[in-house]
Parts: structure tokens; C-alpha cells; sequence
């Protein structure tokens, strides 16, 4: 029997779905497959903007004349929008032939529900409010080697005004450092070489007996191996000068942090409830280049939030160029029901939306390209992840989050491969493997 997994959003819900396949192999589903032959389709969602939701509805909605055609199929929507107030019974209505609604916190009990489909006719839902377990006990059937993702906590306590994330995943929990390092431990044991520590927030990581995240990212880094330590997303609130000497004496974690600021202006941080100022992230960084100097730092910007004025828009501008950021994921803020955010007024016009995140991306991009001119000549390592068959090309990425391109005759993924740079094009490198 076959299964098909449509994933949508961050690299939580991509790890995730290496769950969901694990639960499905544990099920009887032994292969994956395309949509047309699967026996099941999972649909694990996101709703962090209206396009990423649109998205969903428009292939969840494709899979009716399949239905149709193979009625024993069993169609499964799951993730941070069935998770969201009053939306699975929306769905169900929209869609009456989806089988299994389940939200964040029911993933483990996705193969129960499975096995009650079969037996039942109607549409399954089940959503709990939190998170019980920081354990599963679900293993993942890991799809993207060398690379492997560990969750270190769970939810999410901010409450920045746009963001949905903490009413969909709930209440911050961290798991014991044990168990993470016990992974880690096994994942380099089984040649991973890139392990990414992931949180929403992993600087308000608060582990058993006390442990913070610098200590635990230490002791991660500590393990012994041929691997690189990532992690992701740091908040700016929560940034210590720890972390920074951490990074400066562990080798094997990458030097780029990913350090969100969303905004250059403090009236907008302010009512974005960041709880930073430009001031402080801008010395966050300037404390992080003292000591590791070479580290690169990148960052996700919103433009459009409410009341952002030209001049507001004007600091998230130059901020860009005041942090040095080697790249940006750049988004036009979008309201989100039950947030904040999206009851205040002065909800910025379409057309200026629009104006500015074309002005915003305009701007990074010309940082990311002059960054990478400077790479021309020079050697840099990069950990094969990939082989791009269209453009018979290997691809993989340096210690400062760089993609890079070369050609090979023989395999190289999950090898350490040195290239020359001949060629940069916006944030790509190509070059020659020297080793
Ligand atoms: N926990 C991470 C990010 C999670 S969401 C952090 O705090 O940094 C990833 C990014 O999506 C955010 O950093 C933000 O830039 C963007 N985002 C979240 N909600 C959004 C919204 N309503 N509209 C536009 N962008 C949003
Ligand atoms: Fe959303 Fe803020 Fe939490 Fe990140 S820290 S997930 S942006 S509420
Ligand atoms: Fe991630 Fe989207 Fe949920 S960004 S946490 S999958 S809302």
C-alpha cells in the first residue's frame, strides 16, 4: 500500500512529516508514491500567511474527482490549520470528502485514527488544546540525507501581535536534553552531517534541571563526529552573550545565525510586541562579529503591518544594510484571524504593500549579490546535500548557509566537498570540486 504526504510551511512541519511517514510505514503503508496511486494522502498544513491557506484549499479541493474515482482512498488534513479555531469543521463542510481531520497536538495518534476510518464511515476529527507529551515515540522515516532535524521544544509563549503560531501550537514545551542529545548522538552515529536543532524560539529552550539552550547547544556540539550543528529560530529577545562564546568555541556550529528582526522601526517592534528595539538587535549583532567575526547573519522582514509608515518602512530599509544581512526572507504582512494584529487599525493599502516589498527585496538581493561576487576565486566547503537531475548538478551548502553547484561523475552526497568558485549568481555559487 502507498502514501503520499503534501507538505506546506516551515521546517517543523517538514520534520514533522518524516513523522507522519513513520506513522503510516507502522500502519502498512510501505511505499511512497505519487498522488494518483496512493491508498492515503495526508495533507500536513500551515497557516502563518492567507497564501499559504489558499494553497492548501486549492489542492485539498483537487482531490475530489480522485476520491470519486477510488473511494477506499483515505484523505487525512492535518497541521497548524486544521489546529486553528473553528477551521476543521469549516473544512469538513467545504470539503465533505476528507476522512481524518487531526490538529499539531494529535499527530501520535494518527495511525489509531487510520485504523478507526476503516471501520467507520464518517469524517474523523480530533483536536486537543495542548501538547501532553514532549515525547511521541513516533519514529521518523528521514527523508533529506545528510542532513537531519531534532526538535528541542515545542509551541511557542510570544504572542507577537501577527502570528498565529502560538494559538495553533500551543504553550511552549522543551524536551529533556537526554533524550536530544541521545538523538543527536544516534543521527551522527548513523552519518547524518548536519543536525538542525529546531524550536520557534530556541533561546527560551529550559530543559530538565535547569539547562539553557547555550549549554545544551554546547553539549550537542560536543559529541564526537564529523558533523555540523544548526539551529533555528533564535529570538532576538532572548540573545545572550553565552550563546555568542558558545558559538565562538564550538567549530561545528555554522557560522550564520538565522536572528528574525521583522521590522527596522521601534514604534512598529513595539506594536509587533517583539520586545527589542533596533539599538539592541543591531548590538546583539555588533557582539556576535566582535567575537566570530566571520559569522554571517540572516533574518525574516514583514513589511505592510499596520500603521507602517514610509518612514517606518524607510528604518526596516536601512536596517538591511545596517546588519549586513547575507540574505532575507522577506514577507508582506497578512492578517491572521484571531491575532492582535488584525484588528488594529491602519491596515496598510494592497498597492503599498506591494510597492514595498518589491523596494525591500530589491535591496537584499544587491547585498546577497555583492556577498557573493566576493566568493569569485576563492575555496569554499560545502556539505553535498542534493543532485539537481535537470541541471546534472550536485548541490550543497557552506558553513554560512551558502548554496553552492558543481559537477561530478561519481555520487557525492553526504560528502565534505571543497569547490573552487568560478561563478556567483544572486545567492548561488558554482564552481569546480577540488577534492
Ligand atoms: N518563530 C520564528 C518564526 C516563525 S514564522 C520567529 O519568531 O522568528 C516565520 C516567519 O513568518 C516570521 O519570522 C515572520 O517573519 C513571518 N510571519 C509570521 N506571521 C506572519 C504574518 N501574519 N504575516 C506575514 N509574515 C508573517
Ligand atoms: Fe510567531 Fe513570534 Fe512565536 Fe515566532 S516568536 S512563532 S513570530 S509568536
Ligand atoms: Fe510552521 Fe506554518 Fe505552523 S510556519 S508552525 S507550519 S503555521
Amino acid at each position: 500500500m502507498n502514501y503520499h504526504i503534501v507538505t506546506y510551511g516551515c521546517q517543523m512541519n517538514l520534520h514533522e512529516s518524516e513523522k507522519i511517514a513513520g506513522i503510516l510505514r507502522s500502519c502498512g503503508y510501505e511505499c511512497e508514491s505519487g498522488l494518483e496511486e496512493a491508498d492515503v494522502v495526508v495533507f500536513n498544513t500551515c497557516c502563518i500567511r492567507e497564501n499559504a491557506e489558499n494553497h492548501a484549499f486549492g489542492n485539498i479541493g483537487s482531490l475530489k474527482k480522485l476520491k470519486k474515482s477510488n473511494p477506499s482512498l483515505i484523505i487525512a488534513v492535518g497541521g497548524c490549520m486544521a489546529q486553528e479555531a473553528g477551521k476543521a469543521a469549516w473544512l469538513k463542510s467545504k470539503f465533505p470528502f476528507i476522512d481524518i481531520l487531526f490538529g499539531t497536538h494529535n499527530l501520535p495518534e494518527l495511525g489509531e485514527l487510520i485504523e478507526r476510518k476503516r471501520r467507520e464511515k464518517k469524517t474523523i476529527i480530533s483536536l486537543k488544546e495542548e501538547r501532553v507529551a514532549t515525547e511521541d515515540g513516533v519514529v521518523p522515516v528521514r527523508t533529506s540525507y545528510p542532513n537531519a532535524w531534532v526538535n528541542i521544544m515545542y509551541g511557542c509563549n510570544n504572542f507577537c501581535s501577527y502570528c498565529i503560531v502560538p494559538y495553533v501550537r500551543g504553550r511552549e514545551k522543551s524536551r529533556r536534553p537526554e533524550d536530544i542529545l541521545k538523538e543527536v548522538s544516534s543521527l551522527v552515529e548513523e552519518g547524518y552531517k548536519e543536525i538542525t536543532l529546531l524550536g520557534q524560539n530556541v533561546n527560551s529552550y529550559s530543559g530538565e534541571g535547569g539547562m539553557r539552550f547555550p549549554e545544551l547547544l554546547e553539549k550537542a556540539a560536543e559529541i564526537e563526529g564529523d558533523f555540523r550543528l544548526r539551529f533555528m529560530t533564535s529570538h532576538p529577545k532572548d540573545f545572550s552573550a553565552e550563546l555568542v562564546q558558545v558559538i565562538k568555541r564550538n567549530p561545528k556550529i555554522c557560522r550564520q545565525l538565522h536572528l528574525p528582526a521583522q521590522s527596522g522601526s521601534n514604534r512598529i517592534l513595539s506594536l509587533m510586541n517583539r520586545r527589542y528595539t533596533r539599538e539592541t538587535y543591531l548590538s546583539e549583532i555588533a557582539l556576535l562579529r566582535r567575537e566570530v567575526p566571520d559569522c554571517e547573519v540572516t533574518t525574516d522582514l514583514i513589511v505592510g503591518f499596520p500603521t507602517e509608515t514610509e518612514e517606518d518602512f524607510r528604518e526596516t530599509l536601512s536596517l538591511v544594510d545596517a546588519a549586513d544581512f547575507s540574505s532575507a526572507f522577506t514577507f508582506v504582512y497578512s492578517p491572521r484571524e484571531g491575532t492582535k494584529a488584525a484588528v488594529m487599525e491602519g491596515q496598510i493599502a494592497e498597492e503599498t504593500q506591494k510597492d514595498r516589498i518589491m523596494r525591500l527585496v530589491e535591496r537584499v538581493n544587491a547585498r546577497t549579490r555583492e556577498k557573493s561576487a566576493r566568493y569569485v576565486g576563492r575555496e569554499v566547503e560545502l556539505l553535498c546535500e542534493d543532485f539537481d537531475k535537470k541541471k546534472d548538478v550536485y548541490l550543497g551548502r557552506d558553513v554560512y548557509g551558502r548554496m553552492g553547484y558543481f559537477k561530478s561523475e561519481k555520487n557525492r552526497i553526504g560528502d565534505f566537498v571543497t569547490i573552487r568558485v568560478t561563478e556567483a549568481n544572486g545567492i548561488s555559487l558554482y564552481g569546480e570540486a577540488v577534492n
